[in-house]
């Protein structure tokens, strides 16, 4: 579907595109391929990789290579609520591999799938940097931590019904400081 920045991101785009010397616009493909996806309903289409790469004068196939490195970016539609899953290993060995298990069960759908209602996709990526709260899982832009496939299940209820959830600590404690 064609797709072009929209007049306020545009602004954003050029805004982008100047902090980086003569010559050297090419470098601002990663935060160009993040602003688009927003545009774009949190996917990066073929129409999106031509428009960048027309912008930034690089041959489609590079900003190809930059959008499939990436876990961030979406190479196909996704739900609404796009969960991550953090497998590294503190999350692992802090029960991740039950949560998502249950997730799964409750959903009804496997890795990289998204519910018919297209409320939520599904993935595995490797350490959101947020280990000493582990097990985690990031819900479109939030964190949430110290998670239990209990108090996980709750907040897919709480997004189905159109509920808020607390972002971060889901166990009561700030931050991360020790458990008691
Ligand atoms: S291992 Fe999961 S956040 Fe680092």
């Amino acid at each position: 579907m064609f797709f072009e920045f929209n007049r306020e991101n545009k602004k954003k785009a050029n805004d982008i595109i100047a902090r980086y010397p003569d010559k050297r616009q090419k470098s601002a493909v990663m935060p160009l391929l993040d602003l688009a996806q927003r545009q774009n309903n949190n996917w990066i289409s073929k129409d999106v990789i031509s428009h960048i790469a027309k912008i930034l004068d690089m041959p489609e196939i590079k900003v190809y290579e930059v959008a499939s490195f990436y876990t961030m970016y979406n190479l196909k539609p996704v739900g609404k609520y796009l969960l991550q899953f953090c497998k590294t290993t503190p999350c692992m060995l802090r029960g991740i591999d039950k949560i998502l298990k249950d997730c799964k069960n409750k959903l009804g759908i496997e890795l990289d799938e998204t519910t018919i209602d297209q409320l939520f996709t599904i993935k595995e990526v490797e350490c959101l940097g947020a280990c000493a709260n582990a097990p985690v899982v990031q819900i479109n832009d939030d964190y949430v931590e110290d998670l239990t496939s209990e108090s996980f299940l709750k907040i897919i209820e709480d997004l189905k019904s159109g509920k808020s959830y607390k972002i971060g600590s889901q166990s009561g404690r700030r931050c991360s400081e020790p458990e008691a």
